[in-house]
């Protein structure tokens, strides 16, 4: 059984968690340094410290689920324990790249970055992994690992900032969108309850459609010429919609830049 420690118990490590061990395919461990956040997964027979050497010390493959600004520090606690094992390190930090994680290990340590979503904490996520050499032989368990909480693909590591800021922040673009459909029926005199459940139906669905159609397709089968949904493409995109959803990702992209060193 693949012994898999996971640091910070947070909402990317707590959703991988609480999936993983109901699998019941894996040997799991946490650590965070806020005792109560482990408290949840001990009811899972997830073994919980707040010690990340300790953890690191039991694991076989380490997952940094810490934000990009704690990575460093954490390295430091469990880079002793690398020296002369097999053990690999997955971070899933935004913008911290493999070679800054691997000059704080010892030399030839397998490091794998994965870009998860937040989509994971309902099984639905899509992540993207890349690996350094030391790190090929780990990958398969990585993306079996990854897959009990949605989708994987492989990306080299050049495009993780643009993936970081397509699909990492995606969740929360897209309920940007949600909220002003919602607001936006509310102004034309729909129950704000009604509102919402129509609004986060018509995304689920889309969402499904989406799967087997481009958004082209999606569009030109909605949008009859001269009709409704015409005449509300001519207005959004002469407020800019489009443009604003290319700067958005665009700038999300060069904050991920070097976001952890
Ligand atoms: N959330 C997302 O949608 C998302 C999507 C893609 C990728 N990611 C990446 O996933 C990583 C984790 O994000 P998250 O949103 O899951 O973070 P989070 O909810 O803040 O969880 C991280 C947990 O780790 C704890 N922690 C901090 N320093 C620690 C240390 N030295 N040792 C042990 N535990 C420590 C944190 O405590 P404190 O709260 O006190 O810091 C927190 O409880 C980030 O690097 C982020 O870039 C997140």
């Amino acid at each position: 059984m693949e012994k898999v420690g996971i640091i910070g118990a947070g909402k990317i490590g707590g959703s991988l968690l609480v999936r993983l061990a109901e699998s019941d395919g894996f040997d799991l461990a946490v650590s965070d340094i806020h005792p109560e956040q482990l408290e949840p997964y001990r009811s899972y027979g997830v073994h919980t410290t707040s010690s990340n050497q300790e953890l690191a010390e039991r694991s076989d493959l380490i997952v940094a689920a810490v934000k990009p600004w704690d990575v460093a520090q954490v390295l430091g606690e469990v880079s002793p324990v690398f020296e002369g094992t097999g053990k690999a390190l997955v971070s899933v930090a935004a913008g911290v790249s493999i070679s800054s994680i691997s000059e704080k290990l010892p030399p030839g340590t397998a490091v794998l970055r994965v870009m998860p979503n937040v989509c994971a904490s309902v099984g639905l996520g899509s992540a993207v992994v890349t690996t350094n050499e030391p790190g090929r032989e780990a990958l398969p368990t990585v993306i079996d690992i990854f897959r009990h909480v949605g989708d994987v693909m492989e990306l080299p590591e050049r495009l993780f900032d643009a993936a970081t800021a397509l699909h990492g922040s995606g969740p929360a673009y897209v309920a940007l969108f949600a909220d002003a459909l919602i607001q936006a029926g509310v102004r034309e005199g729909i129950p704000r309850d009604v509102a919402r459940r129509l609004v986060v139906e018509t995304i689920g669905g889309t969402a499904v459609l989406l799967k087997d159609r481009s958004a082209h397709q999606v569009r030109d089968e909605v949008m009859t010429p001269g009709g409704t949904t015409a005449a509300a493409f001519v207005a959004m995109e002469k407020a800019g919609f489009v443009a604003a959803v290319y700067d958005g990702v665009n700038a999300a992209t060069q904050r991920a830049r070097g976001l952890g060193g």
